[in-house]
């Protein structure tokens, strides 16, 4: 029912009495007020005014689910999508609700994180209001190794939405850091449960810099990281990118499912800033040098070494 007050409220743009609103959803003028009641609590800016009725003013900073699935185009992703005002990591609740059966396409986001996780152990900075932290679980019928494959894919998705969304020139660093002119305005981090031969679940989680000045950031990541605002010079709708960032996804993942990584791994290379260059990657066994030549077939970068082998990497960070 709130949902269709907002609509009239939106298509009606300027007033409409509670009469008007009462007679056209068959409910009394009382349930009206109480739902717009909720609404106010909710943050939406709705002007009540006798005699002219309801008139929404504004709508709240939040990326709230009705606002997301507005006119999201997606067929797996979005369904269902869970939103906190803060929780400590948008994966962890997203495993939780995964572990107990939450379906494929179940989107969990959070307007502030207070332990959330990057790679390598690392903690991720996801202030209130001026971040996007989402976790979207996925069920893949997926070898465990292929998993890197799901990473870049995301990746992809995110630089197509914030190109889309922003107009920005996002570029890819393998495996998946987006940046925006050359520092990193988008991280994520996948983890599964799988067993031996099938994954069970992939938890795909994502966070962008959305609205942060250069002072928000930590002083340890300063110059390296970037916002979508700092980059386009203007403040950036969070609900917008969340909803683009879901569509590409949603459009990238029905791709994969059917076509393989193919398409991906080119989707990939057209926005890659890595491959060709002269590389120090580093991976949990080793540190290497050399020139990125390749996407492996799953996903794994193929390096180059001086003495002309390849070296295959498939889980590393390049410095
Ligand atoms: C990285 O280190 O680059 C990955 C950062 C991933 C951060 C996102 S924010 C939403 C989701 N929840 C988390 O706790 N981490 C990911």
């Amino acid at each position: 029912m709130k949902d269709k007050i907002l609509d009239l409220l939106r298509d009606q743009g300027g007033y409409i009495s509670g009469e008007d609103i009462s007679r056209s959803l068959g409910v009394s003028r009382t349930a009206v007020w109480k739902h717009v009641h909720s609404l106010l609590e909710e943050g939406y800016d709705i002007e009540a005014r006798r005699p002219l009725g309801y008139r929404l003013r504004g709508i709240p900073d939040l990326l709230l689910p009705r606002e997301i699935r507005r006119d999201l185009e997606a067929r797996v992703l979005g369904g269902n999508i869970l939103h906190f005002h803060r929780l400590g990591s948008t994966n962890q609740v997203a495993r939780e609700l995964a572990r107990k059966g939450a379906p494929e396409g179940t989107v969990v986001v959070a307007e502030e994180q207070t332990a959330g996780k990057g790679r390598w152990g690392r903690n991720w900075h996801s202030p209130p209001r001026s971040s996007i932290s989402l976790s979207l679980i996925l069920r893949p019928r997926l070898a465990p190794t292929d998993t890197p494959q799901v990473t870049l894919l995301a990746a992809v998705a995110v630089a197509g939405a914030l190109r889309s969304a922003c107009g920005l020139e996002a570029g890819i660093k393998w495996p998946n850091d987006v940046l925006v002119g050359g520092r990193k305005v988008c991280g994520i981090l996948t983890e599964l449960e799988a067993e031996m031969e099938e994954v069970r679940f992939l938890v795909l989680g994502i966070g962008v810099n959305v609205n942060q000045a250069e002072e928000d950031f930590p002083p340890e990541i300063r110059g390296r990281a970037t916002s979508l605002r700092l980059e386009s010079g203007r403040a950036v709708n969070r609900v917008a990118v969340a909803r683009s960032l879901l569509a590409e996804l949603d459009r990238w993942y029905l791709v994969y499912l059917r076509e393989g990584f193919g398409p991906v791994a080119a989707g990939w290379k057209g926005f890659n800033l890595t491959l060709g260059h002269r590389i120090t990657v580093s991976s949990p066994q080793r540190v290497l040098e050399g020139t990125a030549r390749d996407l492996a077939e799953d996903g794994g970068l193929l390096v180059e070494l001086e003495d002309g082998r390849i070296a295959r990497v498939l889980a590393g960070e390049v410095l």
